[in-house]
């Protein structure tokens, strides 16, 4: 019922020929796969978004930010904003990565601004959520999972949440070759519909899909996606080579 959602983050790497390459080879190699099966979207850095936009044309993947601004317009010197992203053919937006949390210090509420202002502007946002290394260690994944959903979606009517992907990407799994086992992203994953069911329903928690991501590579990604509340993949460092990434999309049908 829920259909496979695999999303590249891309975050700071490539170059304007080396993400229009990459985007064309994609988009060409995954004709009657993607959308059809699964859904697909790639999120370049903003510099080279709207290169990819273009060499994506005509395509059925999908372009997302990795990140946005709350605010539409305004002195925010350096910010990128929703209806700017709109504006140049984005459809998603990513919102919360562990990196923004822990490398640049997003706090929950701002994030949740984030995620407020990206369905109101008509953007589709990925809200990523995750434990570290210590919290898991002393049993606090739990915990730090809920505070990242409630305060993320707080505010936000089940009709507005209906338009969000989860993404739980457990940050020790996060560029480390270290990868969750299936079982325990199944066990965060089904706690996570659960969460969203008390929150809001159990038809909104039935159709919400939640990727994994962490360390997914043409290897792992069958098995992680074979789980019953995996529905799709947030691919970071596979997802810049199109071999390893076309293997996780068809991994994912
Ligand atoms: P890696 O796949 O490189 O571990 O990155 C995961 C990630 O952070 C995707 O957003």
């Amino acid at each position: 019922m829920r259909k496979p959602f695999v999303a590249g983050n891309w975050k700071m790497n490539m170059d304007g020929r080396s993400s229009v390459d990459l985007a064309k080879r994609l988009a060409s190699e995954s004709v009657g796969i993607a959308d059809q099966k699964v859904t697909v979207a790639i999120c370049p850095p903003f510099v080279y978004l709207q290169a990819v936009v273009k060499a994506l044309d005509g395509s059925s993947i999908a372009v997302g930010a990795q990140d946005s601004y709350f605010e539409p317009n305004g002195a925010f010197t350096g910010e990128i904003s929703i209806p700017m992203l709109k504006d140049i053919g984005c459809t998603y937006c990513l919102c919360g990565h562990s990196e923004r949390r822990h490398v640049i210090g997003e706090t929950d509420e701002l994030i949740n601004q984030k995620v407020t202002s990206a369905i109101n502007g008509g953007l589709l946002p990925i809200l990523c959520v995750g434990e570290l290394l210590n919290e898991r260690e002393a049993s606090k994944t739990e915990e730090v999972v809920t505070r990242h959903v409630k305060e993320g979606l707080a505010g936000l009517s089940a009709e507005k949440v209906s338009a969000v992907t989860i993404a739980y990407e457990p940050v020790w799994a996060i560029g480390t070759g270290l990868t969750a086992t299936p079982q325990q992203a199944q066990e965060v994953h089904d706690f996570i519909r659960k969460l969203l069911a008390q929150m809001y329903d159990e038809q909104l928690a039935q159709e919400i899909r939640i990727q994994y991501g962490g360390s997914v590579k043409p290897g792992n990604a069958a098995e992680l996606m074979s789980q019953k509340d995996v529905d799709g993949l947030l691919v970071g460092g596979a997802s810049l080579k199109a071999d390893d990434f076309l293997a996780i999309i068809k991994a994912a049908v």
